[in-house]
């Protein structure tokens, strides 16, 4: 596990930018998974820099979203498909096509969840994962249980995730419950995996999934056992680190 320890959050999200674009620059048909929250959206916008100024292009890239909630259409503007259109897409040269999201709007989730793992396997895998982290530990909504979900699955968001997320909704009535996610097992899979996080908040949960026991309770202390993760820290989430 590699530490990048910026100042603030633009170093965060320029190193962390960095990171991805180097894979991009490697193989520029590369298959990028992605993630939504706050934390990313600098890095994006770095991203968008990168492909204006022809540093990298997206004109080859395939890309594999996180999650999205169950019930809110594209258009809707709390999904994280808009999300995504707003924070990325639609402002670097990448063809919509190749961007995938689970639609949590399928009437068979269950079925859609099985096909959204045999698209991102036909597509060759996932090159790099890009993943925040939730207060409670959580890597895309895979919240903290007694078992590491393995495969892209509905899951139930807990209580702290809802809250946390209502800052963005009219009202916590509003956050939907529910979500599609991919598994811990599909994050695994991917061949790298940047972890990107910011913000004193985020500080304890950092040293608890990175220098803590491996255990589902912290669904992202497993990244542990991924053999190429690069975790970009601004000095605020960094503060509670004891890594040498
Ligand atoms: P945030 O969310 O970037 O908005 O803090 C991270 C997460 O919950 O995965």
């Amino acid at each position: 596990m590699e530490f990048i320890i910026a100042e603030d959050y633009e170093g965060m999200s320029r190193a962390a930018a960095d990171v991805v674009g180097s894979v991009m620059q490697d193989d520029p048909a590369c298959v990028l998974g992605l993630a939504t929250g706050s934390t990313p959206i600098g890095m994006y916008a770095c991203l968008a820099e990168d492909a204006a100024s022809g540093t990298v292009s997206f004109a080859d890239v395939t890309t594999f979203n996180l999650d999205e909630y169950v019930g809110l259409p594209g258009t809707h503007d709390q999904s994280y498909r808009y999300f995504m259109d707003q924070n990325l897409f639609d402002k670097v040269d990448i063809d919509k096509a190749r961007t995938n999201l689970p639609d949590g709007c399928a009437a068979d989730l269950e079925a859609m969840c099985d096909a959204y793992e045999t698209k991102i396997e036909d597509a060759g895998g996932i090159d790099i994962q890009v993943l925040g982290i939730g207060h409670n530990g959580h890597i895309g909504f895979n919240e903290p249980c007694e078992d590491f979900p393995v495969a892209t699955h509905p899951v139930d968001l807990t209580e702290s995730t809802i809250q946390a997320n209502s800052r963005l909704f009219d009202d916590v009535a509003d956050v939907p419950r529910r979500a599609v996610t991919m598994g811990i097992g599909t994050i695994m899979k991917a061949r790298k995996v940047l972890v990107v996080a910011n913000g004193e908040g985020k500080a304890d949960i950092v040293s608890e999934a990175f220098t803590g026991p491996v255990v589902p309770e912290v669904p992202a202390s497993v990244l542990q056992l991924h053999p190429d993760v690069t975790v970009v820290l601004d000095a605020a989430a960094a503060a509670k680190l004891d890594v040498a």
